[in-house]
């Protein structure tokens, strides 16, 4: 076979692995393979120097012919490997805008969130600005500057969490006020009236603790919202229709208020407040005991004495105040049977609201 023959045959053999190449990877092998340093036609091209000076031309010429061709048919393959390349990129990275999406079950605040919203909402209405307070609290501002006096039943470590006990032998060193967890918002008025003249509107939200043992309506822990309002001349009649005006808008217009009178150490009077029962609608049943009416909160007129603590004029000032369990509202506004019910988080019951 002449060189030429040869040279033919290597560019046919050459052309087919080149349009057979899979990838740039093999495409470039055969590159090496023909065109490399130790290529094939780089051998045949080595070999000119043997040839008669007048085979010479003639095989330079076909040699440098099939280079062409080849380059040529190389640098094809690589641009259609390259677009095949690029073409199986985009369609893995294509997006099926048709798919369905993933659905993302967005969390909401629970139950106990959303009333104590509500009901802080309602006074912000009114003009009410929020105050919060310590939940880890002096003895002084949970008892004895709201006028409970020192054998009053509620400081005994029965019913209060304390945090630091007095009786505890040395325990007293350089006290002056025994730390307690706060068994009500109460002491929020104290700390806002130390600081502040009137007039003084303030809704307090906030934990609260107790020694109770949970049953479906007694929590350990639970959350109150505590509310003060002292100014010139405010009177019961403004207490009655404050809160009057709260029950309608927590629990709708068709709902009745009824005051009763009460205790409490710190307002005089005292009243505690009721709303007919949602269930029979006043007429009586099992949820309200019969009696068509469901305690909802504690309120009163600030008693003088405790202004007396926090350097207000009684002559000059009166006040209410009121505090509500928003659990307690909670589980009367949905007819929830058991205020444990709550804290469970089960998600059955915490999807409802
Ligand atoms: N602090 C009282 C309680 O926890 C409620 C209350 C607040 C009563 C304000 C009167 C005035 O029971």
């Amino acid at each position: 076979m002449s060189i030429v023959e040869e040279l033919e045959q290597l560019k046919v053999t050459a052309l087919r692995e080149i349009a057979e190449a899979a990838d740039p990877a093999e495409l470039d092998t055969v590159r090496v393979r023909y065109l490399g340093k130790k290529g094939q036609l780089t051998a045949v091209l080595r070999g000119l120097g043997s040839l008669t000076a007048d085979e010479r031309p003639a095989v330079g010429k076909v040699s440098n012919e099939v280079r062409a061709v080849l380059e040529e048919a190389l640098s094809g393959r690589a641009s259609e490997l390259g677009e095949a390349v690029l073409r199986a990129k985009v369609a893995a990275d294509a997006v099926d805008v048709s798919l369905p999406g993933r659905a993302h079950s967005p969390g909401h605040a629970h139950l106990i969130s959303q009333i104590t919203e509500q009901v802080v909402n309602v006074f912000i209405g009114l003009g009410y600005r929020v105050a919060e307070g310590p939940e880890v609290e002096l003895d002084y501002y949970n008892f004895t500057a709201l006028n409970h006096p020192p054998e009053h039943p509620a400081r005994a470590a029965t019913d209060t969490f304390y945090v630091r006990d007095l009786s505890v032998e040395g325990g007293s060193d350089a006290v002056e006020s025994d730390v307690l967890l706060r068994t009500h918002t109460s002491p929020v008025q104290v700390r806002v009236l130390e600081r502040q003249q009137p007039p003084v509107y303030i809704i307090c939200p906030g934990q609260v603790y107790r020694r109770d043992i949970a049953d479906p309506s007694h929590l350990p822990q639970f959350t109150q919202v505590e509310g003060l309002a002292v100014d010139e001349g405010i009177t019961l009649g403004d207490l009655k229709g404050t809160l009057d005006h709260f029950v309608r808008e927590i629990f709708g217009p068709d709902r009745r208020t009824r005051f009763r009178p009460h205790f409490f150490p710190f307002t005089e009077p005292s009243a505690e407040v009721d709303v007919s029962c949602g269930i029979c609608g006043g007429s009586g049943c099992r949820f309200c005991k019969n009696t068509g009416w469901l305690e909802i909160l504690g309120c009163g007129m600030v008693d003088p004495k405790v202004f007396g603590y926090v350097g207000i004029d009684p002559e000059r000032y009166t006040g209410f105040a009121f505090g509500l369990g928003v659990e307690r509202i909670a589980a009367l506004k949905y007819n929830i049977p058991d205020v444990r019910m709550l804290l469970e988080g089960d998600m059955r019951f915490v999807r409802q609201f």
